[in-house]
């Protein structure tokens, strides 16, 4: 997948200088013509001048470093450099030639986190403006060393000033449905740092695990870490694996973590979630519940309806006493306390918790839950600490001085600004890395969702509208790694690399400095690196992508692959592409129902996942859709044109296709551009109730002449399938020119049903007119 890189010719000098000089190293005296090494760094730094004079580095070089935090840092590159070179740098107090010489507190930017490198012929000077900007300095020297082991050490000549866009750059990891050992997690953090990304979230305790020791309680260890056996392949397959499951952090492996972070310029975030995701603590300790149990620690995926209950003055003792523990081991100023997915169920009906809502004088029970957060948020301010939570602490009002992780879309983080709250933005399409990165047919199970290296860094942190000063209060964004199913670190790997590395450059470089294609290419050489680091990473990135675009007369498909020496052959008769059909030149138009199957090829060798995708082909293709209002949170495909775009979202909704609506109606119009005859009308509906995803109650069919006046041609009100159901509905002697799609949302999801309480999913996709 690799171009040869460009340190080869770096070889013959030292070759040369090594046969003349009998075999001594090579210094920098025998530069001569200095080769010119290539710069390819990621995340790309704010400015970078390349100069003439490289610099040689070998055996004699110095690392000269004065502080200890530096010298720790030294310590890091010499890690490095012995892992490529099996030799290691003196480190000095002094020197300034053949040196590298790190200072701390002399950047002339004056941005925090921010770093000067420059590389001269016989020095290299890296001034961070603090500790972290030195340690940044080095990440950028590391990748400016060849990446091949063997190579003469030339490093090109730069100058580079540098400083990190956001100051919160963040990577999650949950380990309490997956438990992974200390050292994995030492190494996640230390591919984070390596990607100047500087905050890890450890999401610790979880229905299914709890999986930090805390010493006042033992049941938690003995009981709450344990769960008897875990859901083997997808939830809706409802099929467990019988084994028993389990494990825990100790203290002191915590404490071993969290300097290990810090030695990398990384905050460990811990999370203890409540009131919800908290079956395995009630497990332990019944008392914590509204019921009393028995309970049993979670087997199953999802959202349980057992949760602290708010009405016991003991589930605040417990988690007070839990959280002195917590902040004990974790210096971070910010504690995360989860708050999402907690099902008011048990509240709604538990003594304890009315009375609390009596005496409080709470309307309601998400009034109890901002009174559950609140609570907790006073005691961690009264330790000097402060509190993050996931966007749903935003109901029934914010604590005063939260944090809030926007999760479901962007509108919690746009919520949360308007209230001057800070934020950090994780919305679901963009940052989570449970979902799929390929629609082939070959990847591993993954929870749904679709979200491939390029979407990833394509995103914009900064919500759209927010006004400069709203704006301030977004801190950055972290992706989030959830592990229902990652059942091991080498999966973890495969769903967080390369995805990371995206997502590192859209928290670091210059906005208007992205761009796909050049990070693709320093994406190759970068690869090399994580290979010298044993990262189990996706390759999905150098696979066809394929982009639907509107034409004058419907749409077209642009197919595209960035693997070095590919092309791409396909066919839309349904047979399987291969070498010696039908090479890709042109976007292909959509002219027919057709599915386009396309696969890249290096040296007649299949790469990758194939590209396959079914068009459907109509009056309404690529024809002007208005909604009366836009989709909501994650199932936003972004453009009306999605419904009319000649694909059909598909059952597992990992498709970006479906407009998703919470609670709301849909309503869409389509302009056919002048009266014709209507011979049928159609729309795809989704049934999956498992997830909340409900059908309507009713959709209808107008049509117009004027887009003014509508006449209802055609109305359904059941949808009665588990999964599509395909709305299609022949008509006669009908005319106009547009023509109106209304669904109606179901509403509130009923009592008994999945998702009781919460607002019900109404998906829809494609309308189809012919
Ligand atoms: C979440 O994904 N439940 C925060
Ligand atoms: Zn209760």
């Amino acid at each position: 997948m690799n171009r040869t890189m460009n340190r080869k010719r770096a070889l013959l000098p030292c070759v040369i200088a090594l046969a003349l000089a009998g075999l001594t190293a090579c210094t920098n005296n025998q530069q001569g013509a200095a080769p010119k090494g290539k710069v390819s760094i990621i995340p790309m730094p704010v400015s970078v001048q390349e100069t003439p004079d490289s610099f040689l580095l070998d055996k004699q070089t110095v690392l000269v470093a004065t502080t200890p935090e530096d010298k720790q840092s030294a310590g890091l590159f010499n890690a490095w450099l012995k892992e490529l070179t099996g030799y290691e740098l003196t480190v000095a107090e002094q020197g300034d030639k053949n040196a590298i010489v790190l200072h701390t507190g002399t950047d002339s930017s004056k941005h925090a986190e921010g770093y000067t490198l420059k590389v001269g012929k016989d020095r290299i000077d890296i001034n961070g403006n603090d500790g972290s900007g030195t340690f940044y300095g080095i990440q950028t020297l590391i990748q400016l060393l060849p990446v091949e082991k063997g190579s003469t050490l030339w490093i090109p000549g730069a100058d580079i000033n540098d400083y990190p866009r956001f100051p919160y750059r963040g990577l999650h990891l949950d380990v309490g449905r997956h438990f992974f050992s200390a050292d994995f997690v030492k190494k996640y953090i230390d591919l984070l740092a390596m990607h100047k990304m500087n905050t890890f979230h450890w999401h610790l305790t979880e229905d299914q695990g709890w999986r930090i020791e805390i010493k006042k309680y033992p049941r938690l260890q003995e009981v709450a870490s344990k769960r008897k056996e875990s859901m083997v392949g997808h939830y809706n397959d409802q099929k467990f694996d019988g084994k028993p499951y389990g494990g825990y952090y100790t203290q002191e492996e915590i404490k071993d973590v969290v300097a290990y972070a810090t030695a990398r310029h990384v905050t460990v975030i811990p999370e203890i979630e409540m009131p919800g995701h908290s079956l395995a603590a009630l497990t332990a300790y019944p008392y914590l519940g509204c019921t009393g149990g028995p309970y049993e620690v979670g087997t199953k995926w999802g959202v349980f309806d057992d949760i602290y209950c708010a009405g016991n003055d003991s589930t605040f003792l417990f988690l007070q006493d839990v959280l002195d523990e917590v902040m004990a081991l974790f210096p971070s100023k910010y504690i995360h306390i989860g708050g999402d997915e907690a099902p008011k169920t048990r509240w709604e009906k538990c003594p304890k918790c009315q009375k609390r809502m009596k005496d409080e004088g709470l309307k309601d029970v998400h009034a109890l839950q901002s009174y559950f957060i609140q609570r907790m948020e006073k005691y961690l301010n009264s330790k000097g600490r402060r509190i993050i939570g996931w966007d749903e602490i935003l109901e029934g009002g914010l604590a005063p001085d939260a944090t809030v992780m926007s999760w479901r879309g962007e509108e919690g983080g746009i919520a949360a600004a308007k209230q001057k709250h800070d934020v950090i933005m994780t919305p679901g399409n963009y940052c989570y890395f449970d979902h799929y990165q390929s629609k082939g047919k070959n990847e591993p199970v993954a929870i749904g969702g679709y979200t491939p290296v390029s979407e990833v860094y394509s995103y914009e942190p900064i919500p759209a509208g927010l006004s400069k000063e709203e704006a301030s209060y977004i801190k950055g964004a972290q992706a989030n790694v959830w592990s229902e199913y990652m059942p091991n670190a080498e999966h973890v790997e495969y769903m967080v690399y390369p995805r990371a590395t995206a997502m590192a450059e859209v928290l670091w470089s210059p906005a208007e400095k992205r761009n796909y294609d050049d990070f693709v290419e320093r994406l190759k050489q970068h690869l090399h690196r994580l290979d010298m680091k044993k990262v189990n990473y996706a390759k999905h990135v150098f696979e066809i992508r394929g982009e639907v675009d509107s034409t004058a007369s419907g749409v077209s498909v642009k197919l595209d692959s960035k693997l070095d020496g590919g092309k791409i052959f396909y066919t839309t008769d349904g047979s399987a592409p291969s070498p010696k059909g039908t090479a890709y030149t042109n976007p292909i138009v959509i002219d027919k129902a057709e599915t386009i199957r396309a696969l890249v090829f290096l040296d007649d060798k299949p790469y990758g996942n194939e590209y396959t995708q079914p068009f459907v082909f109509h009056k309404a293709l690529a024809k002007k859709v208005t909604l009366a209002q836009p989709p909501n949170g994650n199932y936003n495909p972004g453009s009306p044109f999605a419904l009319v775009n000649g694909i059909e979202g598909v059952k597992e909704y990992n498709d970006n296709q479906w407009f998703g609506y919470s609670g709301n109606n849909m309503e869409a119009t389509v302009d056919l551009d002048s009266v014709q005859d209507i011979h049928s009308v159609g729309v795809n509906i989704l049934n999956a109730k498992g997830p909340g995803i409900y059908p309507p109650k009713q959709v209808t069919f107008l049509v117009s002449d004027d887009g003014q006046h509508f006449k209802e041609v055609y109305k359904q009100t059941t949808f009665a399938k588990e999964g599509i159901n395909q709305v299609r509905a022949p008509l006669q002697q009908v005319k106009g020119r547009y023509v109106k799609l209304v669904a109606q949302n179901t509403g509130t999801i009923p009592a008994g049903a999945e998702g009781a309480g919460s607002k019900a999913w109404l998906f829809v996709d494609e309308i189809i007119i012919n």
